[in-house]
């Protein structure tokens, strides 16, 4: 059992903005307590976790499992679940049992946003919610005031690796001004040192990244490229 509804948010207190989460996706599976290890203490503030069902995205990753298992080898990291799939309401339970801080689940999914944010609030788990790429930015304005974060895909999800998509910084402006100071605004696929700086300037203040942190060999300073300072 964890102490996370008594923990001090990570979201809501950051010291230092953005924020940046290296996707564990591109890490090295066999060594995956010691890629965590080796991110953290090159400066990553969160712990980027995809969970997908293989309906909702064509790839099957990781569950509740590896995400207790993360919680006992590192008690004080921020854990971020994504959850790319179809019924999200289903895991809060699980994941929130499992140490997870963040529950993001996306707009386009079956379950009721609003009834997911608040069984997930209610487990002790901040919420986020996500939109996709082809997904009209309206779809998503009715739930921003309900969630601790909004995420904006910057490519369609499943998998690490891709490019990113220009056209969805347009999104980040429309959600961005309707935040309060406490809401943060993440970005994720396809962020590194090519686009990290128009993912900042556009107003997102949470950077995800896989590939351009687990393909590089020096973490920390491709950390602190991304945050740009
Ligand atoms: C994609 C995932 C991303 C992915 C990012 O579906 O949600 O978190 O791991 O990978 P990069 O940073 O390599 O685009
Ligand atoms: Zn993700």
């Amino acid at each position: 059992m964890t102490t996370q509804v008594e923990r001090m948010s990570l979201l809501k207190a950051p010291t230092s903005l953005p924020l940046v989460a290296p996707s564990i996706l591109s890490s090295d599976f066999a060594h995956l307590g010691d890629e965590c290890k080796a991110v953290l203490v090159s400066g990553a503030d969160l712990l980027h976790l995809d969970v997908m069902d293989g309906y909702f995205v064509p790839n099957l990753t990781m569950g509740p499992a590896l995400c207790a298992s993360l919680r006992g080898a590192l008690p004080e990291a921020y854990l971020d679940v994504h959850l790319m799939v179809n019924k999200p309401l289903m895991y809060v339970q699980p994941f929130a049992d499992a140490g997870a801080n963040l529950f993001t689940t996306h707009v386009e999914a079956e379950d009721d946003p609003f009834v997911v944010a608040e069984a997930a609030r209610k487990a002790g788990m901040d919420t986020g919610i996500a939109i996709n790429p082809p997904t009209d930015v309206e779809e998503i304005l009715p739930y921003i005031e309900t969630f601790d974060l909004i995420l904006v895909m910057s490519v369609n999800p499943g998998f690490s690796g891709q490019a990113f998509i220009p056209e969805v910084l347009s999104k980040v402006s429309t959600i961005s001004e309707r935040l309060r100071p406490d809401q943060r605004l993440q970005m994720d696929g396809g962020v590194g040192p090519k686009t990290c700086e128009a993912c900042r300037e556009a107003g997102c203040d949470v950077l995800v990244a896989a590939s351009a942190i687990f393909g590089t060999d020096d973490y920390a300073s491709a950390i602190t490229g991304l945050r740009g300072h």
